[in-house]
């Protein structure tokens, strides 16, 4: 036998920063700049059918005032339209324009648009530079930071063909959430609530005492976030600081970073049996949280108060808790199956024990997940 080592040279950006300012869009084609060191005079935008028309002009208008030329690609907005034919059609828009290796790409909206434009950028030309800027609280507290990108498959299921494509930078600007809708901004809170749970107890104390503030943003006409943008840059910042520490220990979830799919096991199966796009993502992994949070209290893992408190926290932030009726817990158990998360046909369960504090575990019945789903309804 004989072994020929490839050593890699560190030719891919191996940090990048996150920033978060009101107001930032307005700098985009100054940060572009200074991400792709001045060198390209073209950029392509890559946003949905509802956030093109908001912000695709702005956006366009900022890389202008830098000098960098950019056109505007969209595709339809929703989960539904996370396809490789929402893909499909993005290549065949980058290639009817001058785009080379280093052209960079605006990733221009939630997750379902930095998901897809991250991932169309990943393969384009074996890898354009993205650059993220989430514009729904989602976005901001998760997706666009760790380089995970993807579409979903309807048999394969939720982010099933995907890569991991680092952003050369993350831009944030809260002020591009006031038009976001109000299930939209709970989606992004269940996020949160997930880190908190999964990482940090601190974090979760701190949104416990801020829920009410942070579900009557989502309720105030117009949303006006501006009057709260120091509460929100410090929600996004904390969000991030979590995300980033797990990302950097464990880029390609070998193993910390599967803590992050804490409610996702159930949550996945949930938001695809309901057809994507009825149940939002958020939505379902905050449910999904709660069955994880029922089968660790059934073994004992977890005290039962942490249901409660946890139930309560996804009431005050508007997000359901409860299983939808119609979808029957053999369904489900059987979707669990198919998760990415599937490992020698076990499926893995991420489940708290405690605030803070996760368990991984890959010995969970299909009797267990039915009782904690039967539980959640
Ligand atoms: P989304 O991108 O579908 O956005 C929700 C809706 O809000 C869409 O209709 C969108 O057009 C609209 N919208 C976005 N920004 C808006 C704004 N500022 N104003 C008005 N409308 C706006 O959904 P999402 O909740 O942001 O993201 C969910 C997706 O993110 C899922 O596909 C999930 O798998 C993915 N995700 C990825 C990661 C990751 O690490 N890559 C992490 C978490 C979730
Ligand atoms: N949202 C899960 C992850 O980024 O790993």
């Amino acid at each position: 036998m004989s072994t020929v080592i490839v050593r890699l040279p560190a030719s891919r950006p191996r940090r990048y920063d996150i920033r978060i300012e009101p107001g930032l869009l307005g700098q985009l084609g100054a940060c572009v700049t200074r991400l792709t060191g001045g060198r390209y005079r073209f950029a392509v935008v890559i946003s949905d059918s509802t956030v093109g028309p908001l912000y695709g002009r702005a956006a366009i208008r900022s890389l202008a005032a830098a000098d960098i030329r950019a056109e505007l690609l969209t595709f339809p907005a929703g989960e539904a339209h996370k396809t490789i034919a929402s893909a499909q059609r993005l290549w065949d828009g980058l290639a009817r324009l001058p785009v080379e290796r280093a052209t960079p790409v605006i990733a221009l909206g939630g997750g379902v648009a930095g998901d897809v434009a991250g991932f169309v950028a990943a393969c384009y030309l074996r890898g354009l530079p993205v650059v993220q800027v989430p514009t729904t609280l989602l976005a901001c507290v998760d997706s666009s930071v760790g380089g995970k990108t993807g579409v979903d498959h309807p048999v394969a299921g939720k982010n099933s063909i995907g890569a991991f494509h680092q952003p050369i930078g993350v831009l944030i600007d809260p002020l591009l959430l006031a038009s976001l809708p109000q299930r939209e901004w709970s989606c992004g809170l269940a996020e949160s609530v997930k880190h908190g749970v999964a990482l940090d107890a601190k974090f979760f104390a701190w949104l416990k005492s801020h829920a009410d503030e942070l579900a009557d943003i989502a309720r105030r006409p117009n949303r006006r976030v501006a009057e709260s943008a120091d509460l929100l840059v410090r929600l996004i910042r904390w969000n991030c600081r979590i995300k980033a520490a797990v990302v950097s220990a464990d880029e390609r979830e070998s193993g910390l970073r599967s803590v992050l799919n804490f409610g996702h096991t159930v949550g996945h199966a949930i938001e695809a049996l309901a057809g994507f796009g009825r149940l939002h993502h958020g939505e379902a992994v905050g449910i999904g949280m709660m069955v994880a949070t029922r089968i660790a209290v059934a073994r004992g893992l977890a005290d039962a108060k942490l249901a409660d408190e946890l139930g309560s926290l996804l009431d005050r932030l508007g997000l359901p808790a409860a299983v939808p009726g119609r979808l029957p817990a053999g369904e489900i158990v059987r979707w669990t199956k198919k998760d990415k998360k599937v490992r020698g046909g076990a499926v893995r369960f991420v489940l708290p024990a405690g605030i803070g504090r996760t368990k991984i575990v890959n010995d969970v019945s299909a009797e267990e997940i039915s009782r904690a789903i039967e539980a959640s309804r």
